[in-house]
């Protein structure tokens, strides 16, 4: 990040939690205790402020969020639940379970925060401070843990401090977290539950309220996504991407960032940043994609990205849209 801003540390006192939702409302980015750990949130219905947060992480790809609530209500809002993620949300929430489920029509996530896929994980912390906060903010919250990429994650705001302070809006000081390990991810979209995530919650105690036991995490492809029944979900164009384009053939459609390369036909060209600009290029690009897919166009030309900050993330995506898939 080239601009460093000033970052506000609070107790997690009766005003932590206005505060907060004030700040997520504004587009901000706020560290919090949950349970498992200290999240970094943004509001998961802002795609800018959310491109904010990868910026802030330092990711070096999208990788796909958690978006915390407050109550099972408010994630069926986001989610449609089958009878075993009913059954999982009902004895473990609020609690550290994230549930990988099918999104609800209309739901508000941002596709850069899912990384473009049509499944969303979801979660409601036990921590009071998470809790508050998220009434108070009546909207999702997505949260990662609140370290740069690559360190391990935060137990205590002073360790939020050390990767963050100058890169996020507002710290709320919760003291040290209980649990210390993050939650327990399962895939529940499919026919049989699988364990994505070792965590907080104990795998025995899962099986025992599904009754069976958890398929095992299939193991990841060479580009890093998973591979059966997951991929079947991931969102990738149908249509050839073509990487890096300094000209354009009349049957493409473009993605373009800064000017536009000349002969794009308007109908069929969406541009990422027309001012260059990387935070909202990431924001665009996974619904910019979605759009020109559409289009029936033979191919989607996309125009060189700068392979710098949120550049490196965006790129990325677009090398494995671009892969050859069987
Ligand atoms: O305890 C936690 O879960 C903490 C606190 C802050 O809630 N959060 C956390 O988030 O650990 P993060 O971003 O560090 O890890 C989220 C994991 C990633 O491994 C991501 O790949 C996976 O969740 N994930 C999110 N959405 C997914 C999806 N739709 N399909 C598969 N995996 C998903
Ligand atoms: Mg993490």
């Amino acid at each position: 990040m080239n601009v460093s801003i000033t970052t506000r540390t609070v107790p997690a006192d009766d005003e932590a939690a206005g505060l907060a939702a004030s700040c997520l409302d504004e587009g901000g980015l706020i560290a919090f205790p949950t349970e498992t750990v200290y999240g970094l949130g943004a509001d998961a219905t802002n795609a800018t402020a959310i491109a904010r947060l990868y910026q802030a992480k330092g990711r070096p790809a999208f990788n796909p969020l958690i978006a915390h609530v407050a109550n099972l209500a408010d994630a069926q809002a986001l989610a449609r639940f089958n009878a075993d993620a009913l059954a999982l949300a009902q004895a473990f929430w609020p609690g550290p379970l994230t549930l990988v489920l099918s999104k609800a029509e209309g739901c508000p996530v941002a596709a850069l925060a899912t990384a473009g896929l049509d499944t969303v994980a979801v979660r409601v912390p036990a921590h009071d401070v998470a809790r508050a906060i998220l009434q108070t903010f009546g909207r999702p919250v997505v949260a990662p843990s609140a370290n740069l990429s690559g360190h391990v994650s935060p137990t205590t705001a002073g360790h939020v401090r050390d990767d963050l302070s100058g890169r996020i809006d507002l710290i709320v000081d919760g003291g040290p977290v209980p649990v210390g390990v993050e939650s327990t991810i399962i895939f529940c979209a499919g026919e049989r539950p699988m364990l994505l995530r070792p965590g907080g919650l104990p795998r025995a105690r899962i099986e025992r309220v599904l009754g069976r036991t958890l398929a095992p995490r299939p193991r990841p492809d060479a580009s890093g996504l998973l591979a059966p029944g997951m991929m079947a979900s991931h969102y990738a164009p149908h249509t050839p991407i073509r990487l890096n384009a300094d000209a354009l053939s009349p049957d493409e459609a473009l993605l373009a960032f800064g000017t536009p390369l000349a002969g794009a036909d308007p109908a069929r060209c969406l541009n990422l940043s027309a001012r260059g600009d990387l935070v909202e290029a990431a924001a665009n690009l996974f619904n910019n994609l979605r759009a020109l897919d559409g289009t029936g166009a033979r191919a989607i030309a996309v125009m060189p990205i700068p392979d710098e900050g949120l550049g490196e993330a965006i790129n990325d995506r677009l090398r494995r849209a671009a892969a050859p898939r069987e």
